[in-house]
């Protein structure tokens, strides 16, 4: 089958998702799969199939949606939610519970994390609620069943499955004081009146869907975003989406690995938050495991990032620096570095691969080597923000202030002037 535009816009519009983000080739395997499923002989007779059946519309969103997720992702994010939590409480001195919400939650593995670590940092059930929410009906559905497989542990600590975990024929039963503090339901990030009526939330967690926006989708979800985080709360994101919130008028909140953002009622610029240099408790590899996962589509155009075999979509250089930032968003880092080494290989240098290689790096703990790559992109970009923030945060983290000064005042001096530049 060709590719059929009527497919990329339909899912567009429908779940905001960007054709470039995963390339072509995925969502036509998909439209192919859905096509032979309903044993239309054509792409127009399963487009007018498509159209008038919405149980379809939902079948070919789920054969594109990408379900990844497991228990403590990038762990540092829980350890800081536990300890801005604490803080949080005592700001609205206890009056009511705190409110969190995990958006796209998937299979309940992050909202389910929020929990378990709120308990462990000796949180009572009343204290905290965790929504969680996705537009996938059938992930919503596993989450709610709270049955979970090896695969959904990746991390090299896995004491809290111990405390929170009964294991029946070799599946793992969360048990029912963490399954009662989360809600889920079904939702869409691109519905305007998504939880309209609800108060906002004092944190939200958002990570690793803006990476298959366009920029004007991701501006207008964003906008919800907004809507949603408390205007005292934390947004929580992907490693590859900071650049985005901060080019929006958001400010990283400073800690290593949290990726986590304060929300500013004025986008006006302001100096970037002396950074905190927070221990690391739970330092994880993100590449260290690979196990086999149920139908992801996303990840089955493995030809469009080997490094052996370059095809006439990685020769688009913009489809490959996605590629990356979908894999690494996917804890796929072996793949992630292997991409950006060919893209190395086949391109000129950017600042932005150097950038990835550093975060990449940075993530298993290789400090020394994360700097070394850092520098490289600052080199070719002196102003590269992601690179300015991050290298900052690592120099904060090994105890050089000043070095991390110097580099958060480069960052908020070329942030004035890219916003003066964009007031004329
Ligand atoms: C990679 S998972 C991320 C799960 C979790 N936040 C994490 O980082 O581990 C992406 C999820 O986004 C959901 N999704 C895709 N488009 C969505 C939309 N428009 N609104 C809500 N959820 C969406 C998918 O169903 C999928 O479960």
């Amino acid at each position: 089958m060709s590719s059929d535009q009527r497919f990329f816009d339909f899912l567009k519009e429908r779940i905001g998702l960007d054709v470039a983000s995963v390339g072509e080739a995925l969502i036509e395997r998909a439209v192919r799969q859905r096509t032979t499923a309903q044993q239309a002989l054509t792409a127009d007779e399963y487009w007018h199939t498509l159209q008038g059946s919405r149980d379809e519309q939902q079948a070919l969103i789920e054969a594109v949606i990408v379900p990844e997720t497991w228990f403590f992702r990038y762990p540092e994010s829980f350890a800081t939610l536990a300890k801005l939590a604490v803080a949080r409480l005592a700001e609205i001195k206890g009056m009511r519970a705190l409110r969190i919400l995990s958006l796209p939650c998937s299979t309940g593995e992050e909202p389910y994390s929020i929990a378990m670590a709120l308990f462990d940092a000796g949180f009572a059930p009343h204290q905290f609620k965790v929504e969680g929410l996705d537009v996938s009906p059938l992930s919503v559905e596993r989450a709610k069943c709270a049955v979970y497989g090896k695969n959904s542990f990746r991390g090299q600590l896995t004491d809290f499955r111990e405390r929170h975990f009964t294991v029946k024929d070799e599946r793992y039963h969360l048990n029912e004081r963490v399954r009662e503090q989360v809600h889920l339901q079904v939702g869409n990030l691109l519905d305007p009146a998504l939880l309209a009526n609800e108060p906002p939330y004092d944190f939200v967690f958002c990570r690793n869907l803006l990476i298959y926006f366009d920029q004007a989708t991701q501006r207008q979800v964003f906008e919800v975003l907004k809507r949603l985080t408390h205007v005292d709360g934390v947004l929580f994101i992907g490693p590859a989406e900071g650049g985005l919130l901060g080019r929006l008028g958001m400010r990283s909140i400073g800690i290593p690995q949290s990726f986590a953002f304060s929300r500013h009622s004025e986008p006006e610029p302001v100096p970037l938050p002396a950074f905190i240099p927070t221990p690391l408790p739970m330092r994880q590899s993100i590449h260290s495991v690979a196990p086999p996962r149920r139908s992801e589509p996303f990840t089955r155009v493995a030809p469009v990032i080997s490094p052996d075999k370059p095809s006439a979509a990685t020769s688009d250089s913009a489809t490959l620096l996605a590629s990356i930032a979908a894999l690494a968003n996917e804890g796929k880092s072996t793949e992630a570095r292997a991409a950006c080494e060919q893209y190395l290989r086949n391109h000129e240098p950017v600042a932005q691969v150097f950038y990835w290689l550093g975060l990449l790096s940075d993530v298993v703990g290789d400090a020394l080597q994360a700097q070394g790559f850092y520098r490289k992109a600052l080199y070719l970009e002196p102003q590269h923000p992601e690179a300015l923030m991050h290298l900052a945060a690592l120099l904060a983290s090994q105890g050089d202030a000043a070095g991390a000064r110097r580099l958060q005042e480069r960052a908020a001096r070329s942030e004035r002037a890219a916003d003066s530049e964009r007031k004329r």
